[in-house]
């Protein structure tokens, strides 16, 4: 049962993606009926949530069945204050990634909605979808006389135009679920600091799934399942130097560092300052020391002087067995997403910026290095044009097979043959949804029903 409609989107951005869907090259492999009907249900697919929460764990730490175990026990008891009949946990394992555990979503529920409406933004939104409670910094109406107890509907903001503050909201709003309110109105909207907390906390969402928020924080870590299949594409070893050219949060550069048991050194790179805290405070909390972010751009990330002078960038050219590139992207991927206000322009601005890191990545790799390129993106102009582009401009790399490959090939439509297809990675929900929740086992459907994603795999000869 498919609840929301499907990702509203600037009229000029949903002409665009339907281009790139239905490009000559995919019209005359499969027509144009099949084509539409894919372009149609990735834009329902992309505003609900995957039917499962992935979690990466910490196998460098304790076994995966240890932090099962307590994942399960943990979980337990945050579901005591739940009705019996809703408390059933299951925890499953992929037949294939060896460190992630797989939740069940339940969903969507029947929940009846209440007279008292909390708006949010659409990220905020978002977020309630998967699990989370409301933050107080997400919420942009309330009840005028809302205080902390209050049960109230929570709903998000379908086209960002509910202003913050408002007591009411009639714009296009979807219902997210039922809470309590933990905060009074006041507390959210008329104070001198930024309000900061919990301020609805979910108890009936529409879709339930567990709050991870403080649960075994150096154990399991919320990654998406492509995310995770990232680091064990890239493939590093112990001892190796790698650098992770677009980092924050620090989710991947982690998960590598955890794969090469904390002995080497992962260099993580990101311009955004602010977010560079966030890489140091992942890498601790997962007591990974092998770890080292810079806060820099990382076009410029290449030195003119072939010796090391600093300990951090900019770096001579070779300095690195393996390269991650892991793209800002337009990331219209991202799922559940209701709305994006994104122009045209800014969601095309992204493959000249992606040209200029890739061009940093390749100087930056040594000879027998790999470089493995992502986003959470589905456009053509940032995926496999991009693919083409490099084998063009760059002689010296070549698509390497993927180790797990559990995504579809890549999509048609920038002129790379059947067999370089074949080695990309393209994670399509858009592609099972008319199974998604049906009778598919959760860990065969883990593997399609993602958030939208691609991976490249290169080799520098
Ligand atoms: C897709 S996110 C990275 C997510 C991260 N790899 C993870 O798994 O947690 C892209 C990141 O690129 C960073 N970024 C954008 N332009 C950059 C540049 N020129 N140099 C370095 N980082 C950049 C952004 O700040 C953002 O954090």
């Amino acid at each position: 049962m498919y609840v929301f409609p499907r990702i509203s989107l600037k009229p000029g951005v949903t002409e665009h993606l339907k281009s790139v869907f239905l490009n000559k090259e995919v019209l005359a492999a499969v027509g144009h009926e099949a084509a539409e009907s894919r372009f149609q249900k990735l834009l329902s697919c992309l505003s609900h949530p995957p039917s499962y929460t992935c979690v990466r764990a910490s196998t460098h730490l304790a076994s995966l069945e240890e932090i099962r175990h307590k994942l399960g026990e943990e979980l337990q008891n945050q579901m005591h204050s739940l009705p019996v009949e809703e408390v059933s946990l299951q925890i499953l394992l992929h037949p294939l990634i060896p460190d992630v555990l797989l939740l069940p979503v339940i969903g969507p529920r029947l929940v009846k909605q209440l007279s008292s409406e909390v708006v949010v933004s659409a990220q905020c939104g978002s977020a309630v979808l998967r699990g989370a409670h409301v933050f107080a910094p997400g919420i942009l109406s309330s009840p005028k006389y809302m205080k902390a107890g209050d049960e109230v509907s929570v709903f998000s903001d379908l086209e960002g135009k509910c202003t913050r503050g408002a007591t009411s909201f009639q714009g296009r709003k979807v219902f997210l679920g039922n809470g309590v309110a933990e905060k009074d109105r006041s507390s959210i909207f008329c104070t001198d600091e930024p309000a900061k907390g919990i301020a609805v906390r979910m108890v009936e969402p529409l879709y339930q799934s567990p709050s991870f928020a403080g649960v075994l924080p150096s154990l399991a870590f919320l990654q998406n399942l492509p995310s995770v299949v990232v680091g064990h594409v890239l493939g590093a070893h112990p001892g190796e130097r790698i650098l992770d050219m677009c980092a924050a949060p620090g989710g991947k550069t982690c998960h590598i560092a955890a794969l090469m048991g904390d002995q080497g050194e992962v260099v993580a790179l990101d311009r955004n300052r602010n977010k560079i805290d966030r890489i140091h405070q992942n890498a601790q909390m997962l007591r990974l020391s092998c770890v080292k972010a810079y806060c820099f751009n990382s076009t410029q990330a290449v030195s003119s002087d072939p010796v090391q002078k600093t300990e951090g960038p900019p770096f001579p050219p070779e300095s690195f067995d393996r390269v991650l590139l892991d793209a800002p992207c337009s990331g219209l991927g991202q799922r559940p997403i209701m709305a994006s206000t994104w122009s045209l322009k800014e969601i095309c601005s992204y493959q000249p910026l992606q040209r200029k890191l890739f061009r940093a990545a390749v100087q930056l790799l040594k000879r027998g290095g790999v470089l493995v390129y992502s986003t959470c993106t589905v456009t053509l102009a940032e995926n496999e044009e991009q693919v083409a582009w490099a084998l063009d401009s760059f002689p010296c790399l070549t698509l390497q097979p993927q180790e797990p490959h559990i995504g579809a090939e890549g999509m048609l439509g920038a002129g790379l043959s059947p067999e370089q297809l074949r080695l990309l990675q393209r994670f399509s929900p858009e592609l099972s949804w008319d199974h998604t929740e049906t009778t598919t086992p959760l860990p065969c459907r883990a593997s399609t029903d993602t958030i939208g994603f691609f991976i490249a795999k290169f080799l520098k000869k």
